[in-house]
């Protein structure tokens, strides 16, 4: 036969089998081969990825290789997983798409090998730093230690997953690991008590008891022999190329690395060796009164060691083995155990204890690595594979079930969803028959097999396996897919490969018979009270966590749910979690049974592509299309690929796409139109239009780029000649003056400092440009003052008080610095004058100014008072001896002395009085007697000299003021004024008017 060489140079066979001629299914496996035999163990199936365990390792995992694939096209290289995982990496990173990678297979076809390849690989290519790389370790060391506890030797293969495991790596939204959440399904715990022929218990046992120290197995309470622990198989309890000491190094160091505490190490130790210890535990039977027998332990010291390491009560777990206790609401009955029953009490603990504390390491490792705000996830589904033993019981029913679901979901998502969104989308196609296994499904979930089995063990009355697979043979008979020697219409009855006690189902993956016996037990996962009472009672912090039922205060008579019935809700939970992500395929397939390198069996390999349906799928694959995107999404990705939809297409998303496909030349052939979304036959095509984009978009971020950097110097340059024209200004009107040197030089500095400052920090720079102007100010300031003073010095008024005159001021902002010099100036100048007086000129001044304050703009006389002197001595009393006698009247000094008119109140006539004020007293004298006593009423011209003086003297003799009316007009009211001196403006008006003696009226 032909095989079609790849486009890609030096191909082995057909790297894609979508591109192998011709078709069918001899080509296929032939393809598989020829590349298998040259160490092509990878071959895609469009973007699934059929990998076939080489049972050896490749030089293909290295580093290089891991910089090889990374960043590059799904079909750029030859197969690989790395190119599986780049693409979903980058698919998650770049464009915000949860993925799943979803590895199936059989047992032993190289599925967990793959999920640490495609977490190494994702692991390798994002993000670094001591942080990101803490989480990444963490990350990969969970698989060591979950591989110890929870993976065995198996006859399909020496490292098989006895449980199944989903991680979801968490990344944020650059890509960088966060963390994750481990989910694991149904541990196989029936392998802790007994092992299948060939195969060994868990790994973690083996590991103990060869790595241990010896101190550590003194303080476990085990000795370094294997064929010592019933629990233990001894004919392969060693594996070929294993070696168990350095890997429990290994798993101990794993630990560490996710963060358990040595406390909790030596802890999980301690449960493991007492499960060992539990296999050694034997009964005797012990006849009874009744006539019963009675289980008694054999050789205590197994259990007086159990009891110590896990600080329990050694009475109550002896009891637990030999009684139990039944409650039914109030009532407690306790009924023995015979040997066979407490020989299935020890297991069922072993057993228990066993897979609670792997329930319990997945979820100390979950607390290690979670997250608490998740952006991006990318789940690697690594579950149990299909196998078929000779024996297969409960366990293999569980897992071959889940392998149909995974089945499935493989079938739905890629060959049913598939075509039919061709129909839907007016697709032109021709259906492809496949086999879709939902009718398996059907037949072990919702009314199949897993609901009979419940129903059976939730009903009252004598229930055992055989009583199920009755209801069996009842309900499932007719069923295509179910056979059993007891099926209704006897089809089985003389197919003697049927035992009795089995059924059979033919599952997508080949036909496996199911022993009966144990469902019902298995599916029911009870556990005596007595024993979770027990275990919750250990002074053992974590023993005690993994039996919360047994707390007497939480006594809960409902039953637990079933363990197929958790099994199934778990998985209906993965599905749904799978569906919403975007699926990343791994068909692992076993090239031979016998776990060697280079053989490749024609007719296992065929029997496995088979059934994957893998062939189907290339026809789909063919004939369908690699790419399917709705219209908008298209646009939006592709839209800067084309003048008339970049930057915006407004328009139908359809009309943009089809504008855009033209102006790129794709071949019609290449793609179709559906309904709302665009089909693109081949991913070579899509490989271009991501090429196509991200050399544009490197194009339009250098446009950016450019202009960015267009912008962001053309302001550099404004600023900058902004700056060079104030400075310049500055330097050119200061520069020439000699006596401003200093400012050109202070400028030549500004303009240097400018010229060197980094300008994209423009703002900085501005503000950095007004306070080098507010500086320059300061610095102009003083330059400014003494020009503005030598210019004022100059201008000055004269030195006159009431001269108005002052200059201009010469700067706007001086403005209030000349208004307060003119104001200084002026006080100055006051102050000048008035140091010319001397201290009489200062007396007149002082009486001249109190008669201001007590008549300007009160008396209408005033005014005219003011430009005549105050003499007071108006008469010369001293000098002249005609007033010897006044004079030796009055012996203080007198102030005033002059004649005045006093008017007689009685008929108005007017008397010449001489009037003398002294200091203390006042004296009125008429001729050269005294003018008589009372009130006087009297003119004189010297009146507002007088009314001054008397006020002054009144205050400075009596420290009180004389109270002064003032009036340019008076009634007279004679009758009634008594005694007083009234100096008085006019007689002639006759309205003047006389005060109290305190009081003068004017
Ligand atoms: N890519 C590989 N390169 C080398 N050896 C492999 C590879 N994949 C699987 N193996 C070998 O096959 C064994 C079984 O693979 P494993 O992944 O445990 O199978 P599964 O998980 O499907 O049961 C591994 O222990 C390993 O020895
Ligand atoms: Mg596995």
């Amino acid at each position: 036969m032909e095989v079609k060489t790849s486009l890609l140079d030096n191909m082995i066979g057909v790297g894609d089998m979508v591109l192998l001629e011709p078709l069918s299914e001899e080509s296929f496996i032939n393809n598989l081969k020829k590349r298998f035999d040259h160490s092509e163990i990878y071959t895609y199936i469009g973007s699934v990825v059929v990998s076939i365990n080489p049972y050896r390792s490749l030089p293909i995992y290295s580093p290089e290789k891991v910089e090889e694939y990374r960043n590059r096209n799904f079909y750029e290289l030859s197969p690989h997983i790395f190119a599986l995982s780049d693409e979903a990496y980058r698919s998650l990173r770049d464009q915000d798409k949860d993925q799943c990678i979803l590895i199936t297979g059989e047992s032993g076809a190289g599925k967990t090998e793959a999920s640490k390849l495609v977490m190494s690989y994702v692991a390798a290519v994002c993000g670094k730093g001591a942080e990101v790389n803490q989480v990444k370790e963490q990350l990969l060391q969970s698989n060591p230690v979950l591989e110890a506890f929870g993976n065995a030797k198996t006859v399909r293969n020496d490292n098989s997953s006895r449980f199944g495991k989903y991680m979801d790596i968490e990344f944020d939204f650059k890509g960088d690991p966060l963390g994750g959440v481990i989910s694991n399904y149904l541990l196989e715990k029936s392998r802790v008590v007994k092992q299948p022929r060939g195969e060994r218990n868990f790994h973690i046992f083996y590991q103990i008891l060869s790595g241990a120290t010896e101190d550590m197995l003194n303080k476990l309470k085990l000795q370094r022999d294997f064929s010592r622990y019933n629990y233990l198989s001894l004919d392969s309890s060693r594996v070929n190329g294993v070696d168990d000491a350095v890997n429990f190094r290994t798993v101990r160091n794993a630990m560490q690395i996710v963060g358990f505490m040595d406390h909790e190490t030596q802890s999980i130790f301690e449960v493991i060796a007492a499960v060992l210890k539990l296999g050694n535990i034997e009964f005797k039977p012990e006849s009874r009164v009744n006539g019963l027998d009675e289980s008694k332990i054999k050789d205590k010291n197994e259990l007086k060691e159990i009891c110590e390491l896990t600080g329990i009560d050694q009475s109550v777990l002896e009891r637990a083995f030999s009684f139990r206790t039944l409650e039914a609401k109030q009532e407690k009955v306790s009924t023995t155990l015979n040997v066979a029953q407490a020989y299935y009490a020890r297991d069922a603990l072993a057993k228990n204890l066993y897979s609670r504390l792997f329930s319990w390491l997945v979820t100390r490792i979950n607390e290690s690595i979670k997250v608490i705000f998740l952006y991006k996830v990318m789940g690697v589904l690594d579950i149990y594979g299909f196998e078929i033993f000779e024996d297969n019981s409960f366990e293999q029913f569980i897992i071959n079930y889940c392998n149909e679901k995974l089945q499935q979901i493989f079938i739905e998502l890629t060959l049913k969803e598939e075509q039919e969104e061709y129909i839907r989308e007016d697709i032109e196609w021709t259906h492809i028959e496949y086999f879709n296994n939902a009718i398996i499904c059907d037949l072990i979930e919702n009314t199949g097999i897993l609901a009979m089995l419940d129903e059976e063990c939730l009903r009252p009355g004598t229930v055992t396996d055989d009583t199920f697979l009755e209801k069996l043979n009842q309900v499932c008979a007719t069923h295509q897919h179910f056979e059993s020697r007891m099926s209704k219409c006897s089809r089985f009855l003389n197919d003697t490969s049927l035992p009795h006690s089995c059924f059979r189902i033919q599952h997508y993956a080949g036909k496996v018979m199911y022993q009966v016996e144990g469902f019902v037990d298995k599916n029911n996962d009870l556990l005596y009270r007595d024993l979770s009472q027990a275990m919750w009672k250990a002074n053992h912090s974590l023993i005690k966590a993994l039996f919360p039922e047994g707390n007497p205060a939480k006594i809960n008579l409902k039953r637990p749910p079933t363990a197929g019935s958790q099994f199934k809700a778990s998985v209906a939970t993965l599905m749904k979690n799978l569906q919403t992500k975007n699926p990343n395929y791994i068909r692992c397939i076993k090239p031979n049974d016998k776990k060697a390198a280079h053989i490749f069996s024609d007719a296992l390999v065929c029997h496995q592509v088979r059934y994957l349906g893998l062939l189907e799928n290339v026809r789909v694959r063919r004939a369908g299309y690699a790419f399917r995107q709705p219209y908008e999404l298209c646009l939006e990705r592709y839209k800067m690929l084309c003048k008339q939809t970049w930057p915006h297409w407004r328009g139908p998303a359809r009309a943009g796409v089809e504008v855009l496909f033209n102006e790129l030349e794709i071949p019609v052939e290449e793609y179709s139109y559906g309904r709302s979304k665009i089909f693109i036959r081949n991913p070579r095509t899509l490989f271009k239009l991501e090429d196509l984009r991200k050399q544009r978009l490197e194009d339009l971020a250098t446009l950016i780029q450019k202009i960015y950097r267009g912008w962001k110097y053309r302001t550099r340059f404004l600023l900058m000649k902004k700056s060079q024209i104030v400075i310049a200004s500055w330097y050119r009107r200061y520069a020439q003056q000699k006596k401003y040197q200093k400012i050109k030089s202070s400028s030549i500095v500004v303009q240097s400092y400018i010229r060197g400052w980094k300008v994209n920090r423009s703002v900085s720079c501005m503000r950095i440009l007004i306070i080098l102007q507010l500086n320059k100010n300061i610095y102009y300031w003083r330059e400014f003052m003494q020009k503005y003073f030598l210019e004022m010095k100059s201008k000055m008024p004269s030195l006159s008080p009431i001269d108005k005159n002052w200059p201009a001021r010469p700067y706007l902002f001086l403005d209030s610095t000349h208004k307060e010099l003119k104001r200084i100036f002026h006080l100055w100048r006051c102050k000048k004058y008035r140091d010319q007086f001397t201290d009489q000129q200062k007396l007149i001044y002082e009486e001249k100014l109190e008669a201001s304050e007590l008549f300007k703009d009160k008396k209408a006389l005033y005014p005219a008072s003011v430009g005549q002197p105050f003499h007071g001595a108006y008469l010369e009393i001293s000098k002249n001896p005609k007033y010897k006698k006044l004079k030796d009247a009055v012996e203080e000094k007198i102030i005033i002395a002059e004649v005045v008119n006093k008017i007689n109140r009685a008929n108005g006539k007017v008397i010449k009085c001489h009037c003398l004020i002294p200091k203390v007293s006042f004296f009125l004298f008429q001729g050269s007697g005294a003018a008589g006593k009372g009130d006087f009423l009297f003119s004189s011209d010297h009146l507002i000299e007088m009314a001054t003086k008397l006020y002054r003297t009144t205050l400075s003799q009596t420290k009180q003021k004389l109270n002064i009316e003032i009036s340019d007009e008076y009634a007279i009211f004679l009758s009634f004024l008594k005694g007083c001196v009234l100096p008085c403006s006019r007689l002639s008006d006759g309205k003047n008017c006389f005060p109290g003696p305190s009081q003068v009226w004017l």
